[in-house]
């Protein structure tokens, strides 16, 4: 009889004591049930962290869209290549029979030479092609922020078309809808990273550099920025909060900065 059940059974019987067979077997279809929730419910978990304010998988704006469509698409591919081998490995162990050595060495050729090379070089041209989509290089910019970096505070100064400080703001990053904003970043001290995940990639703030990165909102949903570079105890606690306004709520809350002065940009 035991033969003609599946082989994890099988191994259960072989398992029990006493040789009580059949309640062994029930247990274990019941332990399988009862499983099922369980894995449901983590699901679930683990999906709900692809939402909120500071998943990158939750996109907000071009670069954003760009890294997690990369993600999607790398993922999927993973998914084809692990599905792969898996059904290459379960034919190998039942066929019970080696392959002969023209037909080894055609799936070498195939399978470790041609498609690794012809993927990887599909991936390098995508990569190359998004990376400037994703910093934002030849964008026109219709504002410029300069983000300075410093244990452990981050600093956003508005610039004004002539290049002076028309507002500053301190551990909140105020944005316009729908317009580019180029962002020019450096750091005080030791190298932090500014990041935005619902908005963009990383951009390392380093001492007496400026890194350049444009970056454009397209939705009012919350956000937050975190440092995303190990710079010190006080380095999980190094995030800022996003504010998205319309173009206009933008401007008149640049205009109240002004009047107010830098010390109570808070
Ligand atoms: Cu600044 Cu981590």
């Amino acid at each position: 009889m035991a033969s003609r059940l599946p082989s994890h059974t099988r191994v259960l019987y072989a398992r029990g004591a006493g040789g009580d067979a059949r309640r062994n077997h029930t247990i274990f279809r019941h332990g399988c049930a009862h499983r099922w929730p369980a894995i449901a419910a983590l699901a679930a978990l683990a999906l709900a962290a692809c939402r909120g304010p500071q998943s990158a998988l939750d996109p907000a704006g071009p670069a954003a869209r760009e890294i997690a469509t990369g993600w999607w698409l790398m993922l999927a591919g993973a998914g084809v290549a692990w599905t792969l081998v898996i059904v290459l490995a379960l034919l190998a162990m039942r066929r019970g029979r080696s392959l002969g050595p023209a037909a080894g060495q055609r799936l070498i050729l195939v399978g470790g030479v041609a498609l690794p090379t012809v993927l990887l070089a599909a991936l390098l041209t995508y990569g190359t092609l998004a990376s400037d989509r994703v910093t934002g290089r030849g964008d026109d910019a219709a504002h410029v922020v300069r983000v300075t970096a410093r244990q452990w505070q981050w600093q956003f100064d508005y610039l004004g078309p002539d290049g002076a400080v028309g507002a500053t703001s301190i551990d909140r990053l105020v944005l316009p809808l729908g317009e580019m904003v180029e962002f020019e970043v450096g750091s005080e001290d030791v190298i932090h990273s500014f990041w935005i995940p619902r908005l963009g990639g990383k951009v390392d703030a380093i001492p007496g550099r400026t890194n350049v990165l444009r970056l454009r909102a397209d939705r009012r949903v919350p956000m937050r920025g975190q440092c995303a570079e190990f710079c010190g105890l006080e380095h999980a606690r190094m995030a800022f909060a996003v504010e998205v306004r319309d173009a206009r709520g933008y401007r008149a809350w640049l205009a109240a900065q002004a009047v107010e002065g830098e010390g109570d940009a808070r």
